[in-house]
This record gives structure tokens, C-alpha cells and sequence, in this order.
């Protein structure tokens, strides 16, 4: 349960930095990380994020001073969970056709948040710590006597419905919708939502590397997610009474999960220093770069975090995001192009009301595989070749969707492809489309010329206000 006030948690900013945080003065030790003793009698220990020796830009511990080591907990024991598993030959499909889920309205409930992770797709082995799974999360109750501890990789939530109050080890995080957080390989933590209510998001797991921002290039130094954005908890160990209750740990591993008892509750963290942190973001403050006279940017010009694999300008996996904005090329069909790629898409709806596109409701996703051919629909393409392109549009500030754009090409869970909420229609969306017009299709619109003012000078679009509701709908959400 998130407790009143909660919302407004104190947070160190930035990304990548080295922070530091005592919740009582005298806990970080000074000039060294490991005492013979430390302050208070509390047990220093460091939790490493990369290799000893990666690069020092690739660096990632930090150190944690705690009531008790972490270490000390009684026998793992395996939980079933089959549905968790890496995905292959037994419990998932490769296809390349175009899939969409609606969402899912009545799961969720009586749930926790690890009980309510529902695997969609994925690709790799989590024990070879090497690509990625992407799960949708639905869940009432909070986490009250047990942690998680991702042992398979980071985890970056989208917070779709309900905020969420999350524990970490270093401190409290509180994530309301349209805000996105990650929690880093290892990290224990627990999640609550409000009293009761329904909290539903997604999540990107990525089993290599780690989240970073991507690089501006001739960008230059500002835009896209700004670093002091990001937001870090600080310290806030549990009080006395939950010092002392027994908790339960449940560990991931090569994608089985295990438990564990202790007799004190993992989150006895007083103090912490280092750069391996779990942090939010909020994708509205996201300083959107785009075109200003011609042509559809692609939509990396969005991307929020970056997850960079061996290869260079090939992410393990980006998060992507389409938030509200001006659209203003000229002379350009504006939604997105027609497009097979090489990379993978995954999408998901946060907020919007789509008037032409009503089976991509919020909390829906959709799933286009490599070399899968998607693009605008038919209702969007006609309203798209209709528009007048010498004045501007706004995208409805309401609406925020995103996009997991991953490298390995997914196995789609044999669970998510029977799942009732699959849209059997999806496909239809491109049916109907006439030959090109020279060779005796219907003819959408005349090409217009560049740089030639609006005719009323007003820069209002023909075809009245309906028409434009529908443009603005169906421009953003026609992404994937
Ligand atoms: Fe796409």
C-alpha cells in the first residue's frame, strides 16, 4: 500500500553518477569503502554491476552499509513457476506474423507483482547472459513480507495503471504512471501499489548490459532524456518493528525462481555510495528531436535508454518512446512509413483515447518481428494523404505509447499466443489498400508543394475538426 505522502519522496538526480546517501550522519565511511570496523557496527558489502575490471566508464558497485550481511539466509528451496522460464522449443513459437493484444482487464487481482508477471516474449538464456524477455505485470496486493532479487538481469518497468511504491535496497521509489524505472541485476526489492487497486505495466528484462543513454551525436549536448531527470532514491532503511520480521527472499536464476527465509528484513540498508542504482524517469519531461521540413524521422530519434550490446549502434534492446508533440514536415505523409526491419518491435499503449484505432487500447500491445512488414493502417494512411501539410499538427498531449525495440528476434510465449486477449483481427487493419493509383486505384490526394503558405493563412487544416481528431489519433498510434 502507498502510503499518503508518499508521492512526494526525496530523490538525488542525474544518471550515471557516483551518489551517496546516509540516513544517519557518520554511516559512510570516509577516504575508504571496507573499514576494519564500520560506524555503528554495520556490515559494509558491495553489490557489482559489471566485471571488476570493465572500463571505468562501464563500471557499475556500489557499496551498502546494512544491519545485517545479506548473506545470511537459510537454504534456497525451488518455487514452481514453469511460466518464468526462458523461452523455448516447449513453451513458445517463432512467427512472423503481425500480433496485437488487447488489454487485459480482469487479471490481477489477489496477485502480487512477481505472481502477476506474465511473460509474452523473448529471445536468449538468461544463464549465458545473453538477451532479453519482456513480460506485462497486473497486481492488487503489495509485497508485504518477501522481496524480488533479479539474479537474471535488469528489470525497466512502464508504469501503465496505478502508481507503484517501490523498496529497493537503497531507498523508496515512487512510480506513477507515464514514468518508467529500472532495477538493476540483484537489487532486492519489493513492490506495493495503492490500496487494492489494479496496478498493470510492462516490463523489458534484459539479460546483458545494462541501460544507458544513448548518444546525442550532432544532436549536440541537450535533448531526448535529460540526465537530471533521472531520479535516485536515497537511503531508508525499514523501521524497527520491520527490522525484525521474518521475510522471505525469492530469487530468479536462469529463469527459475528459488526461496529463501531470513529472520530480518533485507531492507536494513542505513547507508549507500556508489553508481550501481536503481532509478525512475518520467517520460513526459522526454525533449522530443524530430523533422522540421520533410520526411518521418525514424523513430530512434526517440529513444529514452539505450541497452548497448558488442556491436557497435546495435542495442541489446532500446526503450522508445512516442510522446506528445508538434508534427510539422511538409509535403510528407506524417504517420509513420510503411517499414520491414531488421530489429524487433514491441509496443505498448500508456494513456490515449484512439478514436480510429480502437482495439489499441492502453495497457494493449502489439509485437512485429523482424523483417514483418507493418505501417499505417488504412484509415490513417487515407486521413494522412488527405491532410493539408503546410500547417502544423498537435499530437493529443494525453496520449504516451512506446516501444521496446530489441535486437534477437523473439520467441512469442506459446501462453500469449493463446491468450483470449490475442487480436484475430489485427491483420485486417491492412486489407483494402487499392493498387497505386496510376495503375487504376482510387487516387487519395494530390501531391502538395513545398513551401507554399496555407492558402487561408491560418494554418487550419481542411475537413473540419472530426477529421483532425482522427489524423492526431491515428498518427501516433500507428507507430508499429
Ligand atoms: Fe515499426
Amino acid at each position: 500500500m502507498i502510503a499518503q505522502g508518499l508521492d512526494k519522496l526525496t530523490y538525488q538526480t542525474g544518471f550515471g553518477n557516483h551518489f551517496s546517501s546516509e540516513a544517519i550522519p557518520g554511516t559512510l565511511p570516509v577516504g575508504q569503502n571496507s573499514p576494519q570496523e564500520c560506524a555503528f557496527g554495520l556490515y559494509a558489502e558491495q553489490l557489482s554491476g559489471s566485471a571488476f575490471t570493465a572500463p571505468r566508464k562501464d563500471n557499475l558497485r556500489t557499496w551498502l552499509y546494512r544491519r545485517h550481511p545479506s548473506v545470511g539466509h537459510g537454504p534456497f528451496e525451488a518455487v514452481p513457476r514453469p511460466d518464468l522460464r526462458p523461452p523455448d522449443d516447449t513453451n513458445s513459437e517463432v512467427t512472423p506474423d503481425q500480433l496485437r493484444w488487447r488489454p487485459d482487464e480482469a487479471s490481477g487481482s489477489g496477485l502480487d507483482f512477481v505472481q502477476g508477471l506474465r511473460p509474452m516474449c523473448g529471445s536468449g538464456s538468461p544463464l549465458q547472459k545473453s538477451g532479453y524477455q519482456i513480460y506485462t505485470y497486473a497486481f492488487t496486493e503489495a509485497m508485504e513480507d518477501f522481496c524480488f532479487c533479479n539474479a537474471d538481469g535488469d528489470f525497466l518497468l512502464v508504469v501503465q495503471q496505478g502508481p507503484l511504491l517501490i523498496v529497493t535496497e537503497l531507498g523508496l521509489l515512487h512510480v506513477a504512471p507515464c514514468e518508467v524505472c529500472v532495477l538493476p541485476r540483484g537489487m532486492r526489492f519489493a513492490v506495493g501499489s495503492t490500496d487494492g487497486a489494479l496496478a498493470r505495466g510492462y516490463v523489458l528484462e534484459v539479460f546483458e548490459g545494462h541501460f544507458t543513454l544513448p548518444d546525442l551525436g550532432l544532436i549536440g549536448a541537450n535533448g531526448l532524456a535529460n540526465p537530471r531527470d533521472f531520479e535516485v532514491p536515497v537511503a531508508h532503511p525499514c523501521s524497527e518493528r520491520q527490522q525484525h520480521q521474518g521475510h522471505r527472499l525469492i530469487q530468479k536464476l536462469g529463469g527459475r525462481l528459488f526461496a529463501a527465509q531470513q529472520q530480518w528484513s533485507p531492507f536494513d540498508v542505513v547507508a549507500w555510495h556508489g553508481n550501481y542504482v536503481p532509478y525512475k524517469y518520467d517520460l513526459r519531461k522526454f525533449c522530443p528531436m524530430n523533422t522540421v521540413r520533410v520526411d518521418h524521422a525514424d523513430p530512434s530519434i526517440f529513444t529514452v535508454l539505450t541497452c548497448p550490446s558488442a556491436v557497435p549502434g546495435t542495442a541489446v534492446a532500446d526503450l522508445v518512446v512516442f510522446p506528445p508533440r508538434w508534427s510539422v514536415a511538409e509535403n510528407t505523409f506524417r504517420p509513420p512509413y510503411f517499414h520491414r526491419n531488421v530489429m524487433n518491435e514491441y509496443m505498448g499503449l500508456i494513456c490515449g483515447a484512439y478514436e480510429a484505432k480502437a482495439t489499441f487500447k492502453p495497457g494493449g500491445s502489439s509485437l512485429h518481428v523482424c523483417m514483418s512488414p507493418h505501417g499505417p493502417d488504412l484509415t490513417s494512411y487515407n486521413a494522412a494523404t488527405a491532410i493539408d501539410t503546410r500547417a502544423p499538427q498537435r499530437l493529443p498531449s494525453s496520449t504516451m505509447a512506446f516501444m521496446f525495440e530489441v535486437n534477437h528476434t523473439p520467441r512469442v510465449m506459446r501462453s500469449a499466443l493463446q491468450s483470449p486477449h490475442l487480436d484475430q483481427e489485427y491483420r485486417q487493419c491492412w486489407q483494402g489498400f487499392p493498387v497505386a493509383k496510376a495503375f487504376g486505384g482510387k487516387a487519395t490526394s494530390d501531391a502538395k508543394a513545398i513551401d507554399q503558405p496555407a492558402e487561408n493563412g491560418t494554418g487550419a487544416l481542411p475537413g473540419g475538426q472530426a477529421q483532425k481528431e482522427e489524423v492526431k489519433a491515428e498518427t501516433i498510434s500507428s507507430t508499429g
